[in-house]
């Protein structure tokens, strides 16, 4: 299946599973519809589940409750995924009373039970959130990749970064004096860097859009665009299925459309299934606000009002050498 960017077509978006739909969306209940769908039809599951902190769109539970809520939902995932494929589960900490329970770590041997072999544990790292005052701030969440076995499709060519010194060569043995790097870029590590610092530098250069990022919507918590576009080029081709679970506001389906895959989420929100089928007609449009991969993140210049030290401390001599 060739070509499915959405320039000249916006696709039917399909309410219930079909294989043959290019975009599947789903207003329901995870577990309910996941029991509907076929084995092994899936290629890429990409999601970031409800972490059980108290959000809009859920209720707070007991950490192993919520756990065991979820084991039935991550059975149903190894099912629907394909022989080749991968689940990349993105996730950050639930905390109670302060205390600090990292979701990845509870997820591990669960999904390790199942049978899913981790590639990688991806640390998401950002510059700005809660600051806190009785631990150290958060300044990452964790994606944790698997595949379901040995055989798993890993297209590194696809994702490949720009060399921090690709003038380097060898310099000894037979290929002394050749470059040392590839011609495409290095492997991007397992530390990302993505863009939720852009979120914030956004509030600090436009300060009438509030707390804007140009893809953020009425969801509390989206993907940005940009995180699942990387999972989808290394670990699917053109044509497979990317599917989100847990797809809110549609970003994941938003990634995997841009680059000729197929896409299914499921929410049980239906505004943000109504915001995931506006976003999806509006892919390929200028009208989509989205913010493009690989852009450099913003580096302040020190000019900026809100890099500056106030006065009202400088004169108190309240600053830090
Ligand atoms: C962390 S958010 C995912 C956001 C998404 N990655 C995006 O970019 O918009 C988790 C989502 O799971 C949905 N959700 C929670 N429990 C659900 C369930 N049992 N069935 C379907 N959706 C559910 C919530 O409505 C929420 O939108």
């Amino acid at each position: 299946m060739k070509n499915l960017l959405f320039h000249e077509d916006p696709p039917e978006i399909s309410e219930a599973y079909n294989e043959r739909a290019r975009v599947i969306l789903v207003h329901g209940d995870t577990l309910e519809t996941l029991r509907g769908m076929p084995d092994a039809t899936v290629n890429l599951i990409v999601s970031s589940p409800p972490y059980n902190i108290g959000k809009a769109y859920e209720a707070r539970q007991e950490l192993v409750t919520y756990l065991d809520g979820m084991k039935p939902v991550l059975a149903e995932l190894w099912r629907v995924l394909s022989p080749r494929g991968s689940l990349c589960w993105q996730v950050g900490n639930f905390v109670d009373k302060s205390e600090v329970f990292p979701l990845d770590v509870y997820f591990y041997p669960i999904l390790k039970e199942l049978g899913f072999k981790l590639r990688n544990r991806v640390i998401w790292h950002f510059e700005h959130g809660l600051h806190c005052s009785v631990r150290f701030s958060g300044r990452y969440e964790t994606l944790l990749w698997f595949t379901k076995s040995e055989q798993y499709t890993f297209n590194l060519d696809s994702v490949r970064v720009p060399s921090k010194y690709p003038g380097k060569t060898h310099f000894r043995g037979p290929n002394r004096g050749k470059p040392s790097g590839n011609p495409l870029g290095k492997n991007p590590s397992d530390v990302w860097k993505l863009l939720i610092r852009d979120w914030e530098t956004q509030l600090w250069n436009i300060p009438n859009v509030k707390c804007n990022h140009p893809e953020k919507t009425i969801h509390p918590c989206q993907f940005p665009i940009e995180l699942v576009e990387r999972c989808v080029l290394a670990f699917t081709e053109e044509g497979d299925l990317v599917f989100d679970p847990f797809s809110g506001v549609g970003s994941a389906l938003l990634a995997a459309l841009r680059h000729g895959r197929r896409a299914m989420g499921i929410d049980k929100e239906k505004s943000y299934i109504q915001e995931a089928r506006k976003r999806i007609r509006l892919l390929g449009t200028d009208a989509l606000p989205y913010r493009s991969m690989g852009r450099p993140v913003y580096q302040p210049t020190g000019r900026e009002k809100v890099s500056q030290v106030p006065r009202l401390w400088l004169d108190a001599e309240k600053v830090n050498p």
